[in-house]
């Protein structure tokens, strides 16, 4: 595990874009898994900026995002498919067809859910999953108890991770209940994997992830095993590792 420690969120966002800018510059037809939420916006605007400065050339890039609610219209502000054409896929120009994300309003989420996986496969799998965890621990929507062997699947949210999201929405009752999300196996089968966390409430999650035991109880601690992992945290987000 590659850990690397920044003094603010914003440095952890360029570290991570940089990242990210190196991988593709080496791949321009590289196959980026993405993540929604607070964490990876530092890093999309700085995504965006270095596309407009020509520093890199996303027009090769297809990216699949790690899960979308279901129940949301993806016309909702708040929809994945939304939050990823506002903050990623609108200011780095990336065309419809590039990017992919669960279907959330697929009339048989399950087969949405075979159907995204196979897609996944079908195109050799993904070079660089970037990630954030939930407070729970959960990568994706996977919620503590989640096999590591789950693939695409979908899944019942926890109130936590509601609670969590209520902030983007006008009220709890809101907040979809249910999601698509790629599985712990599915992340893992990804090449290189990018862990971002900030702030003080993801310290005590993160140390355990990455420190403590390899559990169901913390998904994001199956990302130990993984053979090609970073993670860029701000200092208050790594302050509880102990190397
Ligand atoms: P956040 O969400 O980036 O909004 O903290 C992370 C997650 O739930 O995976």
């Amino acid at each position: 595990m590659n850990m690397i420690t920044c003094n603010t969120s914003e440095e952890a966002a360029q570290v991570a874009a940089q990242l990210v800018i190196d991988r593709v510059n080496a791949k321009p037809d590289a196959i980026l898994g993405l993540p929604t939420g607070g964490t990876p916006l530092g890093m999309y605007a700085a995504l965006a900026k270095a596309v407009r400065e020509k520093r890199v050339d996303l027009s090769a890039v297809t990216t699949f995002n790690l899960d979308e609610y279901c129940g949301l219209p993806v016309s909702h502000p708040e929809s994945y498919l939304t939050f990823m054409t506002r903050n990623f896929y609108a200011p780095c120009g990336l065309a419809a067809a590039q990017t992919h994300i669960p279907d959330g309003e697929a009339a048989d989420p399950d087969a949405e859910a075979l159907a995204y996986d196979n897609a996944i496969r079908a195109i050799g799998g993904i070079d660089l999953q970037v990630l954030g965890i939930g407070h729970n621990g959960h990568i994706g929507f996977n919620e503590p108890g989640t096999p590591p062997d789950a693939r695409t699947h979908s899944v019942l949210l926890t109130e936590q991770t509601r609670r969590a999201n209520a902030r983007f929405f006008a009220s709890l009752d809101e907040v979809p209940t249910r999601a698509i999300t790629m599985g712990i196996a599915t992340i893992l089968e990804a090449r290189e994997l990018l862990l971002l966390a900030n702030g003080a409430d993801k310290a005590d999650i993160l140390a355990a992830a990455l420190r403590g035991p390899v559990t169901p109880d913390n998904p994001a601690s199956f990302l130990q095993g993984h053979p090609r992992l970073t993670v860029i945290a701000d200092r208050a987000a790594g302050a509880r590792i102990v190397s």
